[in-house]
C-alpha cells in the first residue's frame, strides 16, 4: 500500500494550477446523462471519484472516452436505471445519478449509501423531492426503487441547504411538466457550475447562487462542451500547506471570489493574500496568529470541507482557534492523528480547540478521510522531520497527484 513521505520544514515557492472542482464535475457527470447529443466536459481532474462515476456511466450504457484532461460522454444509447451496489460504495456521490437517471427513463433503481466517514450521511431530502415531482419511491432488499414515468413541476422547500439535495433536484426537474421551484436551495459556487451545464445542454434553470432556483421542465439536449471550475477546496489545501510550512505561493486557475470565507480565516492568521484575475498569492508571516473562530457553514460561509486543513495551519499559530463545526457531525477524525504529531487539541463535541505550538514533529499517520488526509499532508509540510502519511487512497478521491503539486513548490514529498 503506497504512502506519502513527508521531509517536513521547506518553505513553499513558486505557483501551481489548481485542477478542476470534484464536487463540480461528478454533478456534472451524472449530469451528462441528459446530454442527447453528447457533451464534452474540459478541466476534469484525474481523481479516482472521477474514474468511478466513468465507471457507472459505461455500466448505463453511455460511450465514454478521456484524453488528458477531457471526457467525451455520448448517453445516446444509455439502457439502464441500476446501479450496483460495488459501484455506489465506490462513492457516496453516486446519489446523484438519481435525478438524471429517473428524468431518462422514468425509473432508477440504486442501493442506500449509507453512512460514510464523516457520519451519517442520510439522502431523505433527495427523495423528498423526487416524491414532489411525483416519484414513487420504495425501499427493496437495501435498493432504493424510484419510478416516475411523468415528473411534475412543484415547489420543493429544502429544510436545508443540502448540496446534494439541490443538485438531485435541479437534474430531475429538467423533465418535469412545468416549473420546479427550489428554496433554501444550496448556494455553493459548484450549483451554478451545475446550472451553467445544464443550460449549456439547453436547460431553463436560473437562480443558482441564490436560495431560490427555478427550472422549466423540457430540455432540448443539445451537444455542448463545457470547461469545469476550478476546485476552490483543493486551493484552500495549498493554502493550508503554504501558511503552514511558511513561503509564498501563487495558485493559477482559481477564482478568488469563492475563496473570500477561506482567504478571510488566512488573512487574520497573517498572511498577505492578493489576487489578480484568475490566481490568488498568499506569502505566509514569520509566525502565523490564531484566527480566533473559525465556524464552518454552507456558502458564502466557511466552508466544512477547508476546516481539516485550515485546522493543520492554525497547529502552529499563536494563541487559541476555536473551530465549530456545524455540517457534519464526524468530521475531526485528523484530530488524534495531529496529536501524534505534537498538536494541542482539544474536543467538546462539534468544537475543536486548538492552541498553536512552536513547533510539530514528523509522525506516522493515517488518514480515514479526504479533507483529514489533506489536514495530514498540510501539518507534515510545517513539520520538523520525516512524516509518513498513509491512507492516501482518501487523497486520491479528491487531490490529483498532490505530491507533485506539493513538489513543485519545493516540498520535500514522495510517493512510496
Ligand atoms: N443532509 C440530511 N439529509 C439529506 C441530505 C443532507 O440530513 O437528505 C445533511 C447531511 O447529513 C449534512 C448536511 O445535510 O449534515 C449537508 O450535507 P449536503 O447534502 O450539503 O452534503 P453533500 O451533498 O452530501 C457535498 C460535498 C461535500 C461537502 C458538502 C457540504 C459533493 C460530492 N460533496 O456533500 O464534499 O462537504 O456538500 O458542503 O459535492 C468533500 O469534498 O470532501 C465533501 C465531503
Amino acid at each position: 500500500m503506497s504512502k506519502l513521505r513527508i521531509c517536513g520544514g521547506r518553505r513553499l515557492e513558486g505557483s501551481l494550477t489548481v485542477q478542476g472542482a470534484k464536487n463540480s464535475v461528478l454533478p456534472i457527470l451524472a449530469a451528462s446523462l441528459l446530454a442527447g447529443r453528447g457533451t464534452v466536459i474540459h478541466n476534469c481532474p484525474a481523481l479516482s471519484d472521477v474514474d468511478a462515476a466513468v465507471v457507472i456511466l459505461e455500466h448505463l450504457g453511455c460511450a465514454v472516452s478521456r484524453a488528458e484532461d477531457k471526457i467525451y460522454v455520448d448517453p445516446c444509447r444509455m439502457s439502464g436505471c441500476c446501479i450496483p451496489d460495488s459501484l455506489m460504495r465506490e462513492m457516496r456521490s453516486s446519489v446523484f445519478f438519481l435525478g438524471p437517471i429517473l428524468a431518462r427513463t422514468g425509473e432508477a433503481v440504486l442501493s442506500m449509501p449509507g453512512g460514510c466517514e464523516l457520519g451519517p450521511r442520510p439522502i431523505g431530502f433527495h427523495l423528498d423531492a423526487l416524491r414532489a415531482m411525483g416519484a414513487e419511491i420504495s425501499e427493496k432488499g437495501g435498493n432504493i426503487v424510484c419510478k416516475a414515468p411523468r415528473l411534475r413541476g412543484c415547489r420543493i422547500d429544502l429544510p436545508m441547504p443540502s448540496v446534494g439535495a439541490t443538485e438531485n433536484a435541479m437534474l430531475a426537474a429538467t423533465a418535469a411538466d412545468g416549473v420546479t421551484t427550489i428554496t433554501n436551495a444550496a448556494r455553493e459556487p459548484e450549483i451554478v457550475d451545475l446550472q451553467n451545464y445544464l443550460s449549456a445542454l439547453g436547460a431553463r434553470v436560473c437562480g443558482a447562487g441564490t436560495p431560490v432556483i427555478t427550472v422549466t421542465g423540457g430540455i432540448c439536449r443539445r451537444f455542448c462542451e463545457y470547461t469545469v471550475m476550478p476546485d476552490r477546496i483543493a486551493a484552500a489545501t495549498f493554502m493550508a500547506c503554504a501558511a503552514s510550512a511558511g513561503g509564498d505561493v501563487t495558485l493559477e486557475n482559481v477564482r478568488p471570489g469563492d475563496l473570500d470565507a477561506v482567504s478571510a480565516v488566512f488573512s487574520a492568521m497573517g498572511c498577505e493574500l492578493s489576487a489578480s484575475g484568475r490566481s490568488l498569492r498568499l506569502k505566509a508571516p514569520e509566525r502565523l496568529s490564531a484566527p480566533g473562530t473559525v465556524p464552518t457553514a454552507p456558502y458564502p460561509g466557511f466552508p466544512t470541507d477547508a476546516q481539516p486543513p485550515v485546522m493543520a495551519a492554525a497547529l502552529k499559530a499563536a494563541g487559541t482557534t476555536v473551530f465549530v463545526e456545524n455540517i457534519f457531525s464526524n468530521r475531526y477524525r485528523h484530530v488524534p492523528e495531529l496529536l501524534r504529531m505534537g498538536a494541542e487539541i482539544t474536543l467538546e463535541g462539534r468544537v475543536a480547540i486548538v492552541s498553536g505550538r512552536d513547533k510539530l514533529a514528523g509522525a506516522a499517520v493515517e488518514a480515514t478521510d479526504l479533507r483529514g488526509g489533506a489536514a495530514l499532508v498540510a501539518a507534515a509540510v510545517g513539520a520538523e522531520g520525516v512524516s509518513e502519511v498513509s491512507g492516501i487512497r482518501h487523497l486520491d478521491r479528491g487531490y490529483e497527484h498532490i505530491e507533485d503539486r506539493l513538489r513543485q513548490l519545493g516540498a520535500d514529498i514522495v510517493r512510496i
